[in-house]
């Protein structure tokens, strides 16, 4: 293990980012790392418990079968609840907000995620991913919805885990983007992508053309633009489209290009939920020097009015999201 920065050495190294950390947001993201090795093991057996669980309605540990999702909930919870530093907890798949403080006295930190992302590509053997955010409560009393309807920029840190052919943990507090992968001989997150930098110009460009149809016009133009033949700016961009959100983020953050999830006639507000989906990926993309936008606004400026709010995302490196932003406006 020579030279090697593993997750728990790294956040310990980086609590002196913030003079007043009292250790809070340390145990926090502990208990991702935690719950992110648990939901790993459940994502890479998910084929084999299909098989086991053919003849029952049980899986492996002789408990009833649960959809990933409400799994990858459970686990994440249970551990922030271990940590005792969240007072409440919002998700995807929760109607409404949970209440800690029962539990965990006064944690300070308000705990978003996504519990598993692109779920629809668990059957399909195809990566999947949790996405989480977290913010300073904000009310002086009890933890209420207020607390959770804050904007992006008011976030203390996010990050993703990819459940992919390599499971790794990105996250930012706010000082750049770390990537960590995790070595499963010895089940350790291990720093293999320090200080990650998004391309300001990038080759992929990765939206679901099945919409085309409903797409605003300036959606559409954009994609001719990307398909149009031009050397000076390495078009036509080549189309990628995974279907889970991490996935095509994290290949994007890493090689250069642009995700689209515009305004459809099922969605029209996007299908993207604001404070699951688009803001901590909003954090790391700026952190990482990219941008991200609803088409006319920083996500992170958004004012969220409902938890489960959707917004429109178009997110990636820097000028071609600039480039998408300028369509949307001139063809209104
Ligand atoms: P989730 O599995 O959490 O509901 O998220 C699915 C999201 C996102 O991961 C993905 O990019 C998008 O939905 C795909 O939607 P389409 O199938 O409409 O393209
Ligand atoms: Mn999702
Ligand atoms: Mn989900």
């Amino acid at each position: 293990m020579n030279g090697v920065v593993t997750l728990g050495e790294f956040i310990i190294e980086t609590q002196s980012d913030f003079p007043d950390a009292k250790g809070d947001l340390t145990k926090v993201l502990s208990a991702i790392r935690l719950a992110a090795k648990i939901v790993n093991r459940e994502v890479t057996k998910a084929g084999l418990v299909d098989i086991i669980g053919t003849e029952g309605n049980t899986n492996v540990q002789g408990e009833e079968q649960q959809k990933l999702d409400v799994y990858a909930n459970e686990q994440f919870i249970s551990a922030i609840k271990g940590q005792k530093a969240v007072c409440g907890i919002g998700s995807e798949e929760m109607e409404s907000f949970m209440s800690l403080e029962n539990e965990t006295g006064d944690g300070k930190y308000i705990f978003l995620m996504d519990p598993l992302d692109g779920s629809s590509n668990i059957d399909v053997n195809v990566s999947v991913g949790t996405i989480f955010s977290i913010y300073r409560k904000k009310s002086a009393g009890s933890v209420c919805e207020d607390d959770f309807l804050q904007p992006g920029i008011k976030q203390v840190a996010a990050g993703y885990v990819i459940y992919g052919s390599s499971t790794m943990l990105v996250y930012t507090t706010g000082h750049g983007v770390n990537g960590f992968t995790l070595d499963p001989s010895i089940g350790v997150f291990c720093l293999s992508h320090p200080n990650m930098r998004i391309p300001d110009e990038g080759i992929y460009y990765s939206i679901n053309e099945g919409n085309y149809i409903n797409f605003p016009e300036g959606v559409k133009k954009f994609i001719k633009h990307c398909q149009e033949p031009d050397e000076k700016t390495n078009r036509p961009y080549q189309s990628r489209y995974i279907g889970s959100l991490v996935s095509d983020f994290h290949r994007n953050l890493i090689k250069g290009g642009i995700y689209m999830y515009p305004p459809t006639s099922k969605y029209n507000h996007g299908k993207l939920r604001l404070m699951y989906e688009c803001n901590p990926l909003a954090f790391i993309a700026e952190q990482a020097g990219g941008l991200a936008s609803d088409g006319y606004r920083r996500i992170m400026s958004i004012l969220p009015e409902e938890i489960h709010q959707r917004s429109p995302l178009f997110i990636g490196s820097r000028k071609m999201v600039e480039k998408a932003e300028n369509f949307l406006n001139r063809y209104q």
